[in-house]
């Protein structure tokens, strides 16, 4: 921009909107190197309402976010329906996203939203959103699909080569996948039931973590990581599942109800009704997120293994992702850690914004 401030005065400390508006007024055709196109991502796929407008160099210019947390802690787990009216109470946070970018509708280059998979009310209302913006500015409309966008995220923040590989770990999603390039996937191993997120949360569910003092605005995950650096994880013994499966598919909810079973037993041996914080809360939490935690380091060093021993990988400068909700516990990460310094793997999480769902990596 100095130049065009040495040679037009009107530009003179520009704003990015006038900038934009002076590069878009020319008719140059310069291919791939100008970068000016702009895409608006919308992400609705389950609990968050987000979008955010990227440039082609990745540029994040205006981002908005609306997350429903609060309401699906209260009620215990997400409702659809309650999701759905959720997202259409704030899917205009798109005009926020719009105007913090200083970019009007008309000057984007495409709009592009999460397609699948996810819950299908929740997409829905993004969906028909995006299809109405499409269809009033005549722009081209581009379906993502949500776990590529979360594997692609780590580009935005460090320079990653293909091929790497990627370890999704939430809420709603737990696999393992090989990124050969942008839309080049090969699946490793997922979950056969649910996510290690959901177990954490149905976990602290059962625990009652929302009425202890220190954890009851935090997620099921984040208060058991909390309340796990109080307990002894010794106390308890829980076995990772499928020691003995020669895959690199995961699973937790078999390891839930063995917590859950234990829970029962010490309600009774303390006397207590369901719905009261154990004394040993804290004990269990620290059991439950280490067994969690090897489950995860396990099957991710078989995968790592596996993609090494076949030429999948590079030998060195090999890189793991690790991104999710679940990835911004650092006790999970300490797990990982040892697993990719074991195999001369750098191991990479985007920033927690990022980890979780967002409008920037749909854009
Ligand atoms: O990626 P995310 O925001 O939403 C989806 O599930 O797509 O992940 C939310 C999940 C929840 O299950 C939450 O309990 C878990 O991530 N989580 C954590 C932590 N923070 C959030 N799990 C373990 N440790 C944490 N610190
Ligand atoms: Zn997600």
């Amino acid at each position: 921009m100095l130049i065009l401030n040495k040679t037009a005065g009107v530009f003179f400390k520009p704003s990015r909107r006038k900038i934009y508006a002076f590069l878009g007024s020319f008719h140059f055709h310069p291919g791939k190197l100008f970068l000016h196109k702009l895409v608006l991502g919308i992400e609705t796929s389950c609990d968050d309402t987000a979008a955010a407008v990227v440039d082609e160099a990745g540029n994040v210019l205006g981002e908005a976010i609306h997350s429903q947390t609060e309401v699906h802690l209260k009620t215990g787990g997400i409702i659809p329906p309650v999701a759905q009216q959720l997202h259409r109470e704030n899917i205009q946070r798109v005009q926020e996203a719009l105007s913090a970018s200083e970019v009007s509708p008309s000057e984007l280059s495409a709009i592009a939203t999460t397609i699948k998979p996810g819950l299908a009310l929740s997409l829905g209302v993004g969906l028909s959103f995006s299809l109405q913006l499409v269809d009033q500015f005549k722009k081209p409309f581009i379906p993502i699909h949500h776990m590529e966008a979360h594997a692609l995220t780590i580009r935005l923040t460090n320079k990653v080569e293909f091929p790497f590989l990627v370890l999704l770990i939430s809420g709603g999603h737990c696999l393992l996948a090989l990124v050969r390039g942008v839309s080049d996937f090969l699946l490793l191993g997922k979950s056969l039931d649910i996510a290690p997120g959901d177990m954490l949360d149905k976990v602290a569910r059962r625990l009652s973590l929302i009425k202890h003092p220190e954890c009851s605005t935090m997620s099921g995950g984040k208060a058991i990581e909390h309340l796990a650096k109080q307990g002894n994880r010794l106390h308890f013994d829980f076995q990772p599942p499928m020691q003995r499966a020669k895959n690199c598919d995961f699973s937790f909810s078999g390891l839930q109800h063995v917590i859950d079973k234990m829970i029962m037993q010490k309600e009774k041996e303390e006397g207590i009704e369901q719905g009261q914080v154990l004394s040993s809360a804290a004990d269990i939490a620290a059991a439950a997120q280490h067994t969690v935690a090897c489950h995860i380091a396990k099957r991710t060093h078989r995968a790592l293994l596996f993609c090494k021993q076949r030429g999948f990988l590079r030998q060195s400068n090999t890189v793991l992702v690790v991104s999710g909700g679940v990835a911004s516990n650092l006790y999970i990460r300490k797990a990982l850690e040892i697993v990719t310094s074991a195999t001369q793997c750098t191991l990479l999480c985007p920033p927690p914004r990022l980890c979780t769902d967002n409008g920037v990596m749909i854009a």
